[in-house]
């Protein structure tokens, strides 16, 4: 059985009726360009093939009804409920943020609806299942309430602005416009300043491989609220709306008078951009060798600069960077916990993957979890 069909069995068997629409979002990889976004700066991620698939129907007047693998009792609503939810509820936050974000968009929402969310993308891994959860209600929600189709850029800020508003996440459109605008065996590309959205091909024969640590902090949202608010007091400190309009020649001729934590925030973030431009042209270039070492790179600014590593990361990067075939590695995503990403050749396969698992597993005696990543199309209707 499909994972298609299998969701529409499962949402008939929960809700006693058959799923009208179904949608499906990859999760996504940060391939380089580490907390540049809300900055202003660039940023390129992929699609992944995991993904969360959402099953709607209309549902009983006045009545949200949620339902997923993994809370498998089904929770209830009043329609229209705009009170965030919390405990056991909290995931219901990103369905029901961008039901209200549709009507905050001007978009028709379903007045009920019945809901049912099937994932086999790992959560809190730093892959964007929440932003793979958003983006496939919002596209549900829409079919369901016979809305034409919007663009990619406008599903992004649809799930971006529930992200921002509702769930209260003030993250960077990375998550939202990687999955809107994935496409099968390619990069995308945003330049978060416009932002401005593009696409281009992986080089072939080339894999990429994540290795989830399976450890985050424990307050992982207050931490990248306050990494967030560090980059806006550097912002404002050096008299810029964002910290991606400086160069590194620029920051550092005037980051002398900031605070050195500050300036080392700052740093991350100037020189990160740049390190996104800078692969831009490696790609170009096919010069792998080179984009390898800029990802790792990009992994030593989080562990000195950005502070966003933990042990574990930076332990799994280390290992994989003396790996025979492995040509960079660094955290994805947000941090402070979740996956490292790495980039290989062929000769990189699953008994160097095991390696270092093993390795993993003498040191923190536990063994991460290794999945080898093909690059994904976006979100979609099934
Ligand atoms: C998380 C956020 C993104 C981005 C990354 C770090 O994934 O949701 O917006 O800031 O962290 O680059």
């Amino acid at each position: 059985m499909s994972q298609e069909q299998e969701v529409a069995a499962r949402f008939k068997e929960v809700f006693g009726r058959p799923a009208t629409v179904i949608a499906r979002a990859p999760g996504r990889v940060e391939f380089i360009g580490n907390h540049t976004d809300y900055n202003g700066g660039a940023v390129l991620g992929a699609g992944i093939d995991r993904h969360v698939w959402v099953a709607v129907s209309r549902g009983e007047p006045g009545q949200f009804a949620f339902c997923s693998d993994q809370q498998t009792t089904v929770r209830t609503l009043a329609a229209g409920t705009s009170t965030r939810q919390t405990g056991a509820l909290s995931w219901l936050n990103y369905p029901l943020g961008v039901w209200l974000a549709l009507g905050q968009f001007g978009l028709s929402q379903p007045a009920d609806f019945n809901l049912l969310v099937h994932s086999d993308l790992p959560s809190g891994a730093g892959l964007s299942s929440s932003a793979a959860l958003e983006l496939a209600a919002g596209l549900a929600f829409l079919q369901l309430a016979g809305a034409p189709a919007i663009t990619a850029q406008r599903l992004a800020e649809l799930g971006r602005h529930a992200e921002n508003n509702f769930v209260g996440v003030p993250c960077g459109v990375l998550d939202q416009g990687t999955i809107a605008f994935a496409r099968r065996d390619h990069l995308v590309h945003i330049d978060c300043m416009g932002p401005k959205f593009s696409t281009t091909p992986m080089p072939p024969g080339l894999r990429l491989w994540v290795f989830n640590s399976l450890t985050k902090h424990a307050l992982i949202d207050g931490m990248y609220a306050q990494r967030h608010a560090e980059c806006q007091q550097a912002a404002k400190a050096l008299g810029v709306e964002l910290l991606a309009s400086l160069t590194p020649a620029e920051l550092a001729a005037r980051a002398g008078g900031l605070p050195p934590l500050i300036a080392k925030r700052a740093r991350h973030v100037v020189e990160e951009h740049a390190r996104v431009g800078q692969v831009v042209a490696a790609l170009a270039a096919n010069d792998m060798t080179r984009v390898g070492a800029l990802l790792t790179a990009s992994h030593r600014s989080s562990q000195h600069l950005f502070e966003n590593s933990t042990p574990q990361l930076d332990f799994l990067v280390d290992r994989l960077v003396e790996s025979p075939g492995i040509l960079g590695a660094r955290l994805t995503g947000g941090g402070f916990g979740g996956a490292v990403l790495a980039l290989a050749r062929p000769e990189f396969d699953a008994a160097g993957a095991q390696a270092v698992g093993a390795a993993y597993l003498a040191k923190f005696g536990r063994a991460p979890e290794i999945i080898p990543l093909q690059v994904a199309d976006g979100a979609q209707l099934v």
